[in-house]
């Protein structure tokens, strides 16, 4: 492309991005008017988004754990249990990165407190990372009980992290 081609289409791309950027903000309005929900829910960061849906995904991963153990013991429930702790294990290693932006934007129950004290948030996700990699590895050996251990201290984990840095409250 000649240099005078390559500006022209810059120019295109930018006036395109005017029209579309036009319509983005109609829609805005749009959302404004049909209520807060909405419009939060436009205006969110696609970070707020992102580390949500981790979130939500790990959630899910802990409920396949629970049901799995209230199932007992044996093969099926130990397979169970190895592959919601292996998913586990792959979404709490990508919980750092998720929270790396510092930002409140959208519908969030996250608090400053995180990049005040990212040190110790990153702790406690390497820290669920480690022990949900562990029951991946444990999942046979020693029973439900074992088991029954390594979920308890999972728990404690979520919960250690909401206590300092989650809201009590939803907004
Ligand atoms: C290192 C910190 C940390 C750990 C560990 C952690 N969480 Fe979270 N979790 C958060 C934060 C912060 C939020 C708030 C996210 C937001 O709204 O921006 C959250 C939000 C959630 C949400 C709500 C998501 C939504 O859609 O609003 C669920 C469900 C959740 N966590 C489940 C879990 C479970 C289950 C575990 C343990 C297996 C866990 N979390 C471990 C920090 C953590």
């Amino acid at each position: 492309m000649k240099k005078r081609d390559v500006f022209f289409s810059l120019a295109v791309l930018m006036m395109s991005g005017a029209l579309i950027a036009g319509c983005a903000g109609e829609g805005m309005m749009d959302k404004k008017m049909m209520g807060k929900k909405k419009m939060m829910k436009g205006g969110e960061d696609p970070a707020v988004t992102a580390r949500k849906k981790l979130m939500r995904g790990i959630g899910a991963d802990m409920k396949r754990l629970r049901t799995a153990m209230k199932q007992g013991s044996g093969w099926v429930v130990q397979e169970q249990v190895r592959q919601a702790a292996g998913d586990m294990y792959k979404k709490a290693s990508k919980i750092k990165k998720a929270f790396q932006k510092n930002t409140l934007a959208g519908k969030t129950t996250s608090t400053t407190a995180i990049w005040k004290d990212k040190g110790k948030f990153n702790l406690i996700a390497d820290g669920l990372a480690a022990n949900a990699a562990v029951l991946a590895q444990i999942h046979y050996k020693g029973g439900p009980a074992a088991i029954k251990k390594a979920v308890g201290l999972i728990g404690r984990q979520c919960g250690a992290c909401h206590k300092s840095f989650r809201k009590k409250k939803k907004r």
